[in-house]
């Protein structure tokens, strides 16, 4: 059908266009205000070359890895993202089953449409995503919820102590989700507790959560080497360098270009995820010589989730994988830790 038309990430979103509202399209497709870092997420990976050696009779590159002592069959993961139920009936459900059947972690949102005890269900391999919550007691049965559906990790969105602005959202008065779409871990059928973005969130609060849960805990949205330093110190088990797809503050650099500030800072203590920008197995490598351990995709997935559901992420996932192992086998590596610094250029 439409998904194995797809040649590449580049179509799905085209594909995706034509099939959802407008206006559900543009709360996936947009950033904030004048999508300066949308723009640029991408633009860094084409702003880079890449450098292969030759004759290393390598073979056929393996793509496994291991992340947090999590095994994946490439690196590359589910960015955590909204309401997928906007893009398919099946919502969340369907995301899940195409990262069990590619064998990728997802990252489940918080604000996912239906429960984490649900997305579990399908098997998939799961860490969750959080947003502290002031109202510790609240937050703390979400993370009990996550520890109990087998999630493996939490990953702690500290980019967002306010919403970012979102003029396309403005201009379609999208403001409230329809009918029938609500964020199901936020309660149960009747009340649905609003999420609170807050300014007060503070190390304090990682601290605490380290305090209550012995699962890996992620960072996602550093790229300042100074938070990155206070991340180890504060016992973080790893980082996600992302710039949340150029949605929270306008203007900040391309994730890309804050990869090896952030790397130096880190000097390996934990490993380091990348988002934002990647839509070709060549942005993976470039990711991973740069220092990644691995890469997160958000709006492919949802572009696949809107063209045919499950079968349209996989889609999305098979591709990106076949384009991984055919960079990696024109760079002359045997697999994705084999990359080295010198194969990035300016
Ligand atoms: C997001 N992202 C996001 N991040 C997060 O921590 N919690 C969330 O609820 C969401 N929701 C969300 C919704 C939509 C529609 C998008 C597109 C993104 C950010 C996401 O995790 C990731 O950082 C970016 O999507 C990565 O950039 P690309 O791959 O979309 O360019």
């Amino acid at each position: 059908g439409r998904a194995l038309a797809l040649v590449n990430l580049r179509d799905a979103e085209t594909a995706a266009r034509q099939r959802l509202d407008p206006v559900y399209y543009d709360y996936f497709a947009g950033g904030a205000q004048d999508e300066v870092t949308v723009a640029a997420n991408e633009a860094a990976y084409r702003r880079r070359s890449l450098l292969p050696r030759v004759l290393r009779g390598c073979g056929p590159p393996r793509l496994e890895t291991t992340l947090l002592g999590q095994a994946t069959s490439m690196p590359v993961l589910m960015a955590p993202t909204a309401f997928h139920r906007l893009a398919w009936p099946e919502a969340e459900v369907a995301t899940a089953r195409a990262a069990a059947a590619a064998d990728v972690v997802m990252i489940a949102a918080m604000l996912s449409t239906v429960t984490v005890e649900e997305i579990a269900a399908t098997g998939a391999a799961l860490w969750f995503q959080l947003y502290i919550q002031p109202d510790l007691a609240f937050t703390e049965s979400l993370v009990r919820r996550a520890e109990a559906a087998g999630c493996r990790a939490l990953v702690v969105t500290v980019d967002s102590p306010a919403l970012g602005r979102n003029e396309r959202g403005d201009r379609n008065d999208f403001h409230d989700l329809p009918p029938g779409v609500f964020c199901a871990n936020m309660g149960g059928a009747g009340h649905v507790r609003q999420v609170v973005l807050s300014p007060e969130i503070s190390w304090s609060h990682v601290d605490w959560l380290r305090g209550i849960t012995t699962l890996p805990i992620l960072l996602k949205g550093v790229l300042h080497p100074a938070d990155a330093r206070l991340a180890v110190e504060h016992g973080v088990d790893g980082l996600v360098v992302s710039n949340h797809g150029g949605r929270q503050l306008d203007t900040t650099p391309a994730s890309l270009d804050r990869l090896e500030p952030v790397a130096e800072a880190v000097a390996g203590r934990v490993p380091l995820l990348l988002d934002g920008g990647v839509r070709r197995g060549t942005d993976v490598a470039k990711a991973l010589a740069l220092g990644a351990a691995a890469v997160a995709i958000g709006r492919p997935v949802l572009w696949g989730l809107a063209i045919a559901g499950e079968p349209g992420v996989r889609r999305v996932l098979d591709l990106l994988r076949t384009e991984l192992a055919n960079a990696l086998t024109l760079l002359g590596v045997a697999a994705p830790g084999d990359l080295t610094r010198e194969q990035v250029v300016s």
